[in-house]
């Protein structure tokens, strides 16, 4: 069964992108077939994966209804990616659907051959609008990253609440798995917000600590993964690490 993960938190910079890019190619590499969308209008998916955005992909689908499977495009092996779109950020101001327009993504999603794939992983943008709801609404799991500072932790707090309410108006919960990424493992801080987390979200936090390191932050400039651009980097084996966590349901 295809499994649908929206990876999200309102606070920007804590590794979204980061996670969605290089956990996707991780469980692409280890045989999974996976596409990633990228719900940021920022589009910065394509630009990770050395592609072009501006050939349109979700401001297309969600704001004129195009098919979904139109706009894959197989980015690597096992891999494909729906780019964001120069427009994607009109969205956020669609006023007519009422509450139905929360569930645009998921019904395109249900139209569309991702189902028959194994992961379709949702990076999604640093704010709380009809975006960021569409992503929500779409996924069964959601992946939070948070970073090791204390204002990360903050905005984990914020992402708790609106996943309560999103699990009233669906009906139904989203399993939730909490990931440490950007950690530098000889700060104090660091092992405090890991504990703090750990401590208020028992069996959902994955195994795997994802560390700072310079290969990832360099890897999407070249529009490569990390596995492509230093494959025996700390990135890589984090990552690789990662994907089996999730595979497993690996929690500390
Ligand atoms: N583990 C890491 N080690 C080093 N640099 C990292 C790591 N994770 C992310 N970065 C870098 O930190 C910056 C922010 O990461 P990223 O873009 O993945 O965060 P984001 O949550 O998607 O941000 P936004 O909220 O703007 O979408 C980027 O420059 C990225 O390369
Ligand atoms: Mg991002």
């Amino acid at each position: 069964m295809c499994r649908v993960i929206a990876i999200m938190n309102q606070k920007g910079g804590v590794g979204k992108t980061t996670t969605t890019v290089n956990l996707g190619h991780a469980l692409a590499l280890a045989g999974k077939k996976v596409t990633l969308l990228d719900m940021d209008p920022q589009g910065q998916v394509a630009i990770s994966l050395g592609l072009k955005n501006d050939q349109g992909g979700l401001d297309r689908i969600l704001l004129e209804g195009e098919k979904l499977d139109d706009y894959l495009i197989a980015a690597r092996h096992n891999l494909d990616v729906v780019c964001a779109g120069n427009n994607l950020a009109d969205f956020e101001h669609v006023a007519l659907g009422g509450s139905s327009r929360g569930h645009t993504l998921r019904r395109a999603i249900e139209a569309s051959t991702l189902l028959t794939g194994d992961f379709v992983l949702i990076d999604c943008p640093p704010s709380s609008g009809l975006l960021g709801i569409n992503a929500m609404f779409a996924a069964d799991e959601l992946v939070i990253p948070v970073s090791g500072d204390y204002l990360s932790l903050q905005g984990l707090s914020r992402m708790m609440q609106i996943l309560k309410r999103s699990e009233s108006v669906l009906g139904h919960s989203i399993r939730l798995w909490i990931v440490s990424t950007r950690m530098q493992l000889r700060r104090r801080l660091t092992a405090e917000v890991r504990l703090k987390i750990l401590k208020y979200f028992p069996g959902r936090v994955l195994n795997t600590v994802i560390r700072e390191n310079v290969s990832l932050a360099e890897c999407p400039s070249f529009g490569k993964s990390v596995f492509e651009y230093k494959e025996k980097s700390a990135g890589a084996e984090d990552y690789q690490s990662l994907a089996q966590d999730l595979l497993g349901g690996r929690t500390s």
